[in-house]
């Protein structure tokens, strides 16, 4: 029986377990600073729900980067995503000549990873590139996909390991998706 939790009006079941977050994890923390040796980038964390890849991630990285974090809004509190981006909050350090690690939990449209890919290129920042937990490649509006990829899913409703339901499920150590009736 696969773990099922009921937040707000409705029911999710268990689509991706603690364990298999874990270890996608390690292989992505390896590939990650591999890919970075002899570079210092830093970390660009996406709040809210990037907080614990963020800090599962930077936590096996291979080096000490800088970390910051950043509050854009695209989804509002429903359940999908409206395609317009705007900034909140964050403090930027100054990113010239910087290679720059966005961290997201999902990217659906691509709204957000492309809004931030301008906004960091607008700021010179050496290189931009993204790892996101989770991928909805068949919803993705864009050419360049994000460079490190914890998981494909498709186009279904996820919460837990940092994703909300109307701000509900963050805490949940495994991603669930909404059940089918
Ligand atoms: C989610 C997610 C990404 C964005 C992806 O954030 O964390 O930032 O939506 O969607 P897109 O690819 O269609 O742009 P959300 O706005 O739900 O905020 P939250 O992280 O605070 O829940």
């Amino acid at each position: 029986m696969k773990k099922e939790v009921r937040i707000h009006d409705k029911n999710f079941v268990e689509a991706i377990s603690e364990t298999e977050i874990r270890e996608r994890i390690m292989e992505l923390g390896i590939e990650i600073s591999r890919f970075y040796a002899g570079k210092d980038p830093i970390l660009l964390s996406v709040l809210n729900g990037a907080f614990l890849f963020t800090a599962d991630l930077s936590r096996i990285l291979e080096f000490d980067p800088e970390i910051y974090f950043i509050r854009v809004s695209s989804y509002g509190g429903g359940m999908s995503s409206s395609g317009n981006v705007k900034q909140i909050t964050g403090l930027i350090e100054n990113v010239s000549g910087k290679d720059v690690l966005i961290i997201e939990d999902i990217v659906d449209t691509g709204h957000t990873l492309d809004w931030l890919r301008k906004m960091l290129a607008e700021k010179r920042a050496a290189s931009v590139k993204m790892a996101t937990l989770l991928f909805k490649e068949e919803c993705f509006h864009y050419a360049d996909r994000p460079e490190f990829i914890g998981f494909n899913i498709p186009d279904r409703f996820v919460v837990g390991y940092g994703l909300d339901y109307n701000q509900r499920g963050r805490h949940l150590p495994s991603i669930y998706e909404l059940k089918k009736d």
